[in-house]
């Protein structure tokens, strides 16, 4: 995981909000944006921290981020990992800081109704396959079925030699480092640091899902930090549609087809709704076709 080689643009210079091109009206985003993900055929849903928000874990950049509040974080915490797993852990076992408060809040957060627009969204079938950039499992705690974690899981542990993956009471850490039962390697969390490579897997599933999409639904993140904030560039370099939704421009708002200017818990089951309530009115015109034609 990796900052950004800078396109030369910074959300400072993206010009906030363009009328005409960025639909001026929240519901009018919300309509075009359910009929873009009407029109498509296989749309994939790339979310970040931002998402999170509304259950009470703080984002990372813009505002009330915890890099915006302490500084972008040093970029070799996989190199210190690798050159003292024992630190790492005593680290990882007693937080102190940022990193103390990140925790907790991660313990007490639930999803909110955005998530479960998303699990409406999957459900009918508007929505493929979510991408998430969060470790906080709460796509999977509302009850979405199709959901590659990027960044890795903060309940998971991992092993950085065989990538086998444990449940946290599953791996004795009483000796540190701990050791994988498969292989004998290091286990390390789950959970993806800077300077770290994504875990081959994971990072598979959202390569081939982001080749099959036409269109990508981005909430809640800001398109900074790498190789995820790629998927969506690739997205719109094979032709397909880019659907924003959050309260402040990004990095890729540019290059955003529709823009949603609202929160993921309020925008996000207005946008569901949206897509029900077309998709009722596709069904019941194509009933009535059905018995004109009979008739
Ligand atoms: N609803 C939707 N979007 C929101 C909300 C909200 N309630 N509140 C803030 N946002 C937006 C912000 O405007 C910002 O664009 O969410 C975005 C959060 O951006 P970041 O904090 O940079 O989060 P993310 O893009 O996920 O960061 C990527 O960086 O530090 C690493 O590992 C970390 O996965 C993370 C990665």
């Amino acid at each position: 995981m990796t900052p950004p080689k800078s396109n030369g643009l910074s959300s400072r210079d993206t010009p906030a909000f363009v009328p005409g091109r960025h639909c001026a009206q929240l519901s009018e985003s919300i309509q075009r944006a359910a009929d873009a993900l009407l029109n498509h055929a296989y749309v994939v849903c790339l979310t970040g921290a931002g998402m999170s928000v509304e259950s009470g874990i703080r984002p990372f950049r813009g505002p009330g981020g915890v890099w915006t509040e302490h500084g972008e974080p040093p970029l070799d915490d996989y190199r210190r990992f690798v050159s003292d797993p024992v630190a790492y852990w005593k680290r990882l076992l007693n937080p102190v800081g940022h990193l103390r408060e990140l925790h907790a809040s991660l313990d007490k957060a639930h999803p909110h109704e955005g998530y479960l627009a998303l699990v409406e969204l999957e459900r009918v079938g508007a929505i493929k396959y979510i991408i998430t950039q969060n470790i906080d499992g709460l796509h999977r705690k509302a009850g979405s079925r199709k959901v590659a974690e990027i960044h890795g899981n903060c309940e998971m542990l991992r092993c950085v030699s065989c990538g086998t993956r444990f449940e946290r009471h599953e791996v004795d850490t009483s000796v540190l480092p701990p050791t994988c039962v498969v292989c004998g390697g290091i286990v390390k969390d789950d959970v993806v640091v800077f300077g770290e490579p994504i875990p081959e897997d994971v990072g598979l599933v959202c390569a081939e899902q982001t080749e099959f999409a036409d269109c990508m639904l981005l909430v809640g993140t800001s398109a900074y930090v790498y190789p995820a904030a790629g998927l969506p560039q690739q997205v719109k370099a094979q032709g397909g549609a880019l659907i924003e939704v959050g309260p402040h421009p990004t990095e890729i708002t540019q290059m955003c087809d529709i823009v949603v200017r609202g929160t993921a818990a309020t925008a996000l089951p207005q946008l569901a709704q949206e897509v029900a309530s077309r998709m009722a009115a596709r069904m019941s015109e194509s009933a009535v076709n059905r018995k004109t034609y009979d008739s």
